[in-house]
């Protein structure tokens, strides 16, 4: 087993900060229309000496055991950072206790830095119960909505394409 393999499964054997924070001030998603690979990741924010720092982070993540891993280190990596602090780190930063990413494996990093930059930047009041539906605002809610696809349709019946042919 490799090195970056060991330390995968060590992560991923007991995973932290691992699940939906109620009380979050701040929600960011991120998805790979690739891989259909969802990060999110919940953020609760507290002061120290008049800054705001992070004073804890949860994920949700399906499918990726590498995702799962960077998750689960970045949450316990970004416990008292600063906002800015918190800004600085890229994926590389994030995953760094696992080593370098193997190639395939780059974008479950980034996943992760996407989902922490968008809890940073995004709607601190996102609702955690989508109002219109009630459906609770879950991964797994997310990932079982029904997509709707854009795109045009043409229908052709068979008497207009007759008259055409005349
Ligand atoms: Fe897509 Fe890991 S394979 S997030």
């Amino acid at each position: 087993m490799s090195d970056f393999e060991d330390k995968l499964q060590n992560a991923i054997a007991n995973p932290q900060n691992q699940g939906e924070m109620s009380d979050a001030d701040s929600v960011g998603t991120v998805g790979n229309p690739e891989c259909g690979d969802m990060v999110r990741m919940w953020l609760k924010f507290g002061e120290k000496d008049g800054k705001k720092i992070i004073d804890k982070a949860s994920f949700q993540s399906f499918g990726c055991q590498t995702a799962i891993a960077v998750a689960s280190m970045a949450t316990e990596m970004l416990k008292g950072k600063t906002i800015d602090e918190a800004q600085a780190l890229s994926s590389t930063d994030l995953s760094a206790p696992l080593g370098p990413l193997p190639p395939m494996k780059i974008h479950c990093g980034e996943m992760v830095e996407g989902a922490l930059r968008d809890a940073l930047n995004g709607d601190q009041s996102e609702p955690t119960v989508a109002p219109a539906t009630g459906i609770p605002n879950t991964l797994l809610g997310d990932m079982n909505q029904p997509k709707m696809k854009s795109g045009k349709l043409r229908v052709v019946l068979e008497g207009q394409r007759s008259e055409e042919v005349k």
